[in-house]
């Protein structure tokens, strides 16, 4: 069976929903404003013959006409990065200022890094950490390709994420001085508290089981089961319990999936509403969206869960995704 025929009682027309997870993706680029602006990188796509139409909603994101983003001149200069729109969301959520600490604890390969690093004009300090080796040359590739500087690089597990192994003094004025407050030694203390209420903001970019991805990869529903989803939401879990911790009273967390599982999605946010010090906070999506769900099979989730935003395929021509916006409380 097709894992996403679970998802015909929630989509409100299914022959467009299943319709749209069998076509390919568009391809979709994101202007880099740190090297160049969106009218330079139109001008440039012109002049390499490429044809693009604006995504509408957003004056970054250009939908290109069939070729791959990876072979235009503007690509390797670092001006544009292929991103799938929907995937544009989440940094857009936690609207990070210039100068900001800000914590991308799943991060590699980096879209989502370079998008926030853009958007902080490439100020203040980005952490950019991932526990996957491998992935995290990925990210640094593209942040050198997009010219992001504002970025440390981490390899943690996010559920335990500490900042001790930067050292005192490395983070001045950025929330962590490489002291807890400990007046003994601080051999025997746990890594999480210097990682306790430092940064601003933090995006949850959470591993999950992709099920949103089937049209850039059809191959991801053969591996699908429903021990993975629930192995996968538990991590998910841990790292939003770490990012909320991590983050100031009255600093952001954005939380997002690539899948449609309420088991991860609603069930990850019910679970922090429930344990963490933290609420929902509604946000306006520029791509039509559904609210998150309440109740699922014979699950019920916190009521606040509505206040985060599903998005299927079948309504803007993009992948699946999910994307939450969470306010830290004292
Ligand atoms: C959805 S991908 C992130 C995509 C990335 N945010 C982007 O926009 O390019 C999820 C990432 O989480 C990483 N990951 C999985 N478990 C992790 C953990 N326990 N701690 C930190 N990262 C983890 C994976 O290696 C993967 O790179």
């Amino acid at each position: 069976m097709n894992p996403l025929e679970r998802y015909a009682p929630l989509v409100d027309d299914e022959e467009a929903f299943f319709d749209a997870c069998e076509r390919p993706l568009p391809s979709v680029v994101r202007v880099n404003t740190i090297k160049t602006t969106p009218a330079r990188a139109r001008e440039a796509l012109d002049e390499e013959g490429v044809g693009y139409e604006p995504a509408g909603w957003h004056d970054e994101i250009l939908k290109l006409d069939g070729r791959s983003p990876g072979t235009t001149w503007p690509y390797f200069h670092g001006w544009l990065h292929g991103q799938e729109e929907v995937s544009a969301l989440p940094a857009l959520a936690v609207d990070p200022e210039p100068g900001e600490f800000v914590w991308d604890a799943c991060a590699a390969p980096g879209s989502k890094t370079t998008q926030l690093a853009a958007l902080m004009d490439d100020t203040g300090l980005l952490v950019g950490n991932d526990n996957n080796l491998g992935r995290l040359s990925a990210l640094r590739h593209n942040a050198e390709r997009l010219g992001v500087t504002n970025l440390a690089v981490t390899n943690q597990d996010a559920r335990n994420f500490s900042l001790k192994p930067f050292g005192s003094g490395q983070f001045g004025g950025y929330g962590y001085d490489g002291d807890d407050g400990d007046s003994d030694d601080d051999s025997d203390d746990a890594p999480d508290d210097a990682a306790r209420e430092a940064f601003d903001r933090a995006l949850v970019d959470a591993p999950c089981s992709c099920e949103g991805t089937v049209r850039k990869n059809p191959d991801v529903l053969d591996q699908w089961t429903m021990d993975h989803v629930h192995s996968v939401a538990g991590i998910q879990k841990g790292i939003l319990r770490r990012a909320i911790q991590a983050t100031k009273p009255g600093g952001t967390v954005v939380y997002s999936t690539c899948t449609f599982a309420p088991e991860e999605n609603e069930a990850v946010l019910s679970h922090a509403l429930e344990e963490e010090a933290c609420r929902m906070v509604e946000f306006d999506s520029p791509l039509e969206t559904v609210p998150g769900v309440t109740e699922w099979e014979d699950e019920e989730y916190h009521p606040d869960v509505t206040k985060a935003h599903r998005v299927y395929p079948h309504h803007n021509d993009t992948g699946g995704f999910f994307c939450a916006k969470l306010e830290v409380e004292a």
